[in-house]
């Protein structure tokens, strides 16, 4: 009998589409990735504990108040008035489920994955297990990890076994924060089981919740897809950030090259460069695939660990660049006001996680300029001790001996901007074409 003609007859059952109308289900984590999957559960009928140890959100989600963007209070309030959403931080809540997933924090802690957020998930959930029930990874994580730390981990915890008495399964999470065009429901989602009953099951959870699901052959190769993917972008950003360093010393105009490139139909996909890339999937999730390839092989992927050495010298050539700007009108930084434009990693959220402004407010610190920041979305930025918040207005950029844009956000008034400050450096090329010129330059 071949091993999945065993896992099919054994009395664990695939969780079909029928079976599991209103069953319970868990999500772990109730974050970025967590919040919006148990907003989609609820609305197709789940029962749903939005379970999170952060007490602090546990209590506004509670109270109807939601902590994520692309996530409104009334969407929590809503979820709470049909009666079949529990935001919990206690374990108890967890008790008799029949589908958990896990949407916990993956951070690289000294340059190697952390997991223990995995691990205590696992734990958690393993002390509630009941034969018949499906867990799922939706955690960013190195190809293995399904199999090694989930199946394992809830194994020992529950006694039982996985792909006999429980389904295994792995689902990376796509979100895109502020993406108007490609939502939950409609952006494709890869599922992969353990074997070919958790594959049926992880398939028919995830086709209750979004149009399109893309089955792949296994757990690691969806949680490989996943760091592709990043990897993908991660690269080709580090690419332009590299040809727009050397376009800009030759006096080539990076933006018109690519914007004329990108008219060639076939072979050619377009990428931007930035003050440096922020949030996890790009300056963080493509070292997960470089550290298992170095644990598993002996060697690095040396595409990953080029584009993180790019990426991560971005915000200091956007510091060279306003040196040079200031230096072109007599002025130092030491001692200039710099007005920073947008804190968050991308335009439009309050998200700042490994955002490039961080490294850029540093610098120009450390270099004795006089910081000011204006980002009306991000409710704290990590220099708020050390820096002012100052609103957009005439008086402050006439102010400011150099403004940079950090952050596009769309609620900037770029005509005052242009209008009204004496220099600024733009690394989004947000501006007008028309008003690139003495006061305002691009990366
Ligand atoms: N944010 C994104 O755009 C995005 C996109 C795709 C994938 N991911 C991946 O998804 C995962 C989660 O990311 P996120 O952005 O939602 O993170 P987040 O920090 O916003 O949310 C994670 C939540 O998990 C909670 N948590 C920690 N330990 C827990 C435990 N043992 N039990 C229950 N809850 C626990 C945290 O308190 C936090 O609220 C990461 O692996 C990330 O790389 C994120």
């Amino acid at each position: 009998m071949a091993a999945n003609d065993a896992v099919v007859d054994s009395t664990y059952a695939p969780l079909g589409v029928q079976e599991h109308d209103g069953s319970k289900l868990v999500v772990m984590g109730q974050g970025y990735v967590g919040l919006p999957l148990a907003v989609r559960a609820v609305d197709v009928g789940f029962d749903v504990v939005g379970f999170d140890v952060d007490k602090n959100k546990i209590s506004g989600l509670v109270a109807g108040l939601s902590h994520v963007d692309d996530v409104d209070d009334s969407a929590i309030t809503a979820m709470l008035e049909t009666g079949r959403y529990l935001p919990s931080e206690s374990a108890a809540h967890l008790i008799d489920f029949d589908i958990a997933v896990i949407t916990v924090p993956t951070p690289l802690r000294d340059g190697s994955p952390d997991v223990s957020y995995i691990v205590e998930a696992v734990d958690l959930l393993g002390a509630f297990l009941k034969p018949g029930a499906l867990v799922v990874l939706e955690s960013t994580t190195y190809p293995g990890t399904t199999e090694e730390i989930v199946c394992r981990g809830l194994e020992a915890a529950s006694g039982l076994r996985a792909g006999h008495d429980f389904g295994v399964g792995y689902s990376p999470e796509r979100i895109d924060p502020g993406n108007a065009h490609w939502d939950f429901t409609s952006t494709p989602k890869v599922v992969a089981g353990i074997d070919e009953a958790s594959t049926r099951a992880v398939a028919a959870f995830y086709g209750r919740l979004v149009d399109t699901v893309v089955p792949a052959a296994g757990t690691k190769e969806a949680e490989f897809a996943k760091l592709l993917e990043n990897t993908f972008r991660h690269v080709n950003i580090a690419l332009m950030n590299e040809l727009a360093v050397s376009a800009g010393g030759i006096g080539v105009d990076i933006w018109n090259v690519i914007d004329v490139a990108k008219t060639k139909p076939f072979g050619f996909m377009p990428f931007y460069p930035g003050p440096g890339v922020g949030g996890h999937c790009l300056p963080i999730d493509p070292s997960y695939l470089s550290w298992q390839t170095e644990r598993l092989l002996g060697r690095k992927i040396r595409f990953i660990e080029l584009a993180n050495d790019v990426n991560h010298e971005m915000p200091s050539h956007v510091v060279e660049r306003l040196q040079a700007g200031l230096n072109r009108q007599v002025k130092p930084v030491n001692g200039s006001r710099i007005l920073v434009l947008g804190v968050a990693y991308k335009k439009n959220i309050q998200d700042t996680r490994e955002s490039p402004a961080i490294p850029l407010v540093e610098q120009l610190l450390e270099l004795g300029a006089e910081v000011v920041v204006h980002d009306p979305v991000v409710a704290s930025f990590e220099f708020d001790d050390q820096v002012s918040r100052v609103e957009l207005s005439s008086e402050e950029l006439a102010a400011a001996d150099a403004v940079v844009l950090v952050t596009d956000h769309d609620s900037f008034d770029y005509q005052m901007i242009a209008a009204e400050a004496d220099y600024v450096l733009d690394t989004r090329r947000r501006f007008a074409d028309g008003d690139y010129g003495a006061n305002i330059e691009s990366i």
